[in-house]
């Protein structure tokens, strides 16, 4: 069982949660993810180790309400209980003195990138961080990434802070005045990813991308997250969730992430005709 210590609501429907996870926080690298159940018959959903306290021994999570699972997490308070947390799991990024890195998140995907920058500084890189969000109420993270990262470029869909348009456009801006890129890495909603990617093809700049399918096991046994780099099958879990974004097979993972749409409609609208009847 692992408490949860700490309950923030960081937008409408994103949560920040603190976990105690003592083993998981004095192990953990930049990249990783766990495994949770809020309940022994719950589904078991991957999130990423946005940060960690060896001292505490807890470990955040940054979560966005989509379906069943999020919802029910979001219900528990604090002092609640998680049935069971697994990790860390998946490979660290690997980190490097590339030089300057851009670092770019979406949405959500802003917690996931977040230890990503932290990393790529402490190695002495240059860090210009991109982030974006549909407005301004929902954005997250900017204090804490700009407190980290050398320069940070905010970006809302509807303009209503920041540059208006897509981080795409941020980073094909940065790209024409000509500034040293060496390495990207896009974390968010699979459209961004992918079109990333294209914005960085024609230049040869790396990128690298984590991917988001559908988890069951977790431990390279059930195939459910399988996805094509390179022309080659790859399981997230245990073989990314890192990967060079100019090989992905981004139709695939959309395709894919479809798979179980109608249950998880019913079961979220399950969950709230529960909740109402409570
Ligand atoms: P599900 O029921 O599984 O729903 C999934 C999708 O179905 C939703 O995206 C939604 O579009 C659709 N859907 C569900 N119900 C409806 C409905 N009624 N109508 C229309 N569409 C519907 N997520 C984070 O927020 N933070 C993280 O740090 C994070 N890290 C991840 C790391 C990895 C390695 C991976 C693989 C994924 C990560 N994710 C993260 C994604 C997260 O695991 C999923 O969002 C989560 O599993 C969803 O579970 P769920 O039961 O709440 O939603
Ligand atoms: P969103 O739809 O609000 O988009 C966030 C930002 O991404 C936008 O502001 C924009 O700058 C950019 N973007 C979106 N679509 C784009 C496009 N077509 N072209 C260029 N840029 C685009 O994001 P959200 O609602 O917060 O959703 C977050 C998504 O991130 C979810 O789909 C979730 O599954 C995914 N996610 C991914 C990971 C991962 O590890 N890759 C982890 C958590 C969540
Ligand atoms: Fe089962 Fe990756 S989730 S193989």
């Amino acid at each position: 069982m692992n408490k949860i210590t700490e309950k923030i609501s960081l937008s409408e429907d994103v949560v920040k949660m603190v976990i105690e996870a003592p083993d998981i926080a004095g192990k953990r690298k930049a990249g990783q993810f766990i495994v949770l159940m809020t309940d022994e018959k719950g589904e078991r959903i991957p999130l990423t180790i946005v940060d960690s306290d060896t001292e505490k021994g807890t470990i955040t999570l940054i979560f966005q309400i989509v379906g069943k699972t999020t919802a029910c997490l979001a219900e528990m308070k604090e002092g609640d209980s998680l049935f069971a947390v697994l990790g860390p799991l998946g490979h660290p990024t690997e980190i490097e003195s590339f030089g300057t890195a851009v670092c770019v998140g979406g949405g959500v995907g802003i917690g996931v990138v977040y230890p990503v920058i932290n990393a790529l500084k402490k190695a002495g890189n240059k860090v210009i961080s991109i982030i974006g969000a549909r407005t301004k109420d929902i954005l997250i993270l900017e204090d804490e990434i700009r407190a980290v990262c050398d320069e940070l470029i905010v970006t809302t869909d509807d303009g209503s802070y920041g540059v208006h348009g897509f981080v795409t456009k941020v980073l094909q801006d940065l790209i024409d005045s000509d500034q040293k890129i060496d390495i990207v890495f896009a974390i968010g909603p699979v459209p961004m990813m992918k079109f990333l990617c294209e914005v960085t093809r024609p230049y040869g700049i790396k990128t690298i991308v984590s991917l988001n399918p559908i988890m069951v096991d977790a431990t390279g046994m059930c195939g459910a997250c399988r996805v094509s780099v390179g022309g080659e099958t790859k399981f997230t879990c245990v073989d990314g969730p890192e990967f060079d974004g100019h090989e992905v097979d981004f139709e695939l993972l959309t395709s894919r992430l479809r798979t179980y749409i109608d249950q998880e409609k019913v079961a979220m609208e399950d969950y709230r005709c529960r909740c109402d009847d409570r």
